[in-house]
């Protein structure tokens, strides 16, 4: 099952998820679907309703934990609702850009790889980054935000160029000309 929007918003309110963070998962499902159609309409193949569904939820595990961690817990409880693979791996997949199978144990994760890679999980990880709570900003505050955590800020560059190579334009002038006054 692929949630619609009334099945996403069911889905929060069900797990209790705060309101600032059902507002960030809007904001990201906006940019999301932009991204999305533009992708779509340069002949590119993508499940919009998936990346609507995966954008909506990403966040889910947020009901639970505030740490890394809650990537694979809100995909564990889509899994656990029956929705589909395709929305679970882009919730799985969307912490930081991406977690490498070697990484995952050091952090707690279940085994895995937690690299975004197909399409679907490139468009909401990336429109994620363009968001800090429900405002578009460039993306070098995303940038320095890794710096000072000490992330792999080469696996986020790479992630940006992904979506450049597939959008064919670059992704941040793209989001920001679009989401400059997101309200
Ligand atoms: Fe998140």
């Amino acid at each position: 099952m692929i949630p619609d929007e009334t099945g996403a918003t069911a889905l929060h309110a069900k797990y209790g998820s705060p309101d600032r963070i059902i507002q960030h998962c809007r904001a990201v499902a906006r940019v999301s679907m932009v991204l999305s159609d533009a992708l779509a309409a340069r002949g590119k193949s993508i499940d919009s309703k998936a990346v609507l569904a995966g954008a909506l939820l990403h966040d889910i595990g947020r009901s639970r934990t505030n740490e890394v961690g809650h990537g694979w817990v809100g995909a564990k409880i889509l899994e656990e609702e029956g929705v589909d693979a395709v929305v679970v791996e882009i919730v799985r997949r969307h912490v930081g850009a991406g977690i490498s199978a070697e990484e995952a144990p050091s952090l707690g994760f279940p085994e895995g790889d937690y690299v975004p890679r197909t399409m679907e999980q490139v468009v909401v990880c990336f429109a994620d980054k363009m968001i800090s709570s429900d405002r578009a900003r460039p993306f070098d505050e995303e940038v320095k935000r890794f710096e000072r955590k000490g992330h792999d800020v080469e696996r986020l560059l790479g992630l940006r160029r992904r979506m450049g190579e597939e959008l064919g334009e670059d992704p941040e002038r793209f989001t920001l000309e679009r989401f400059s006054r997101l309200d």
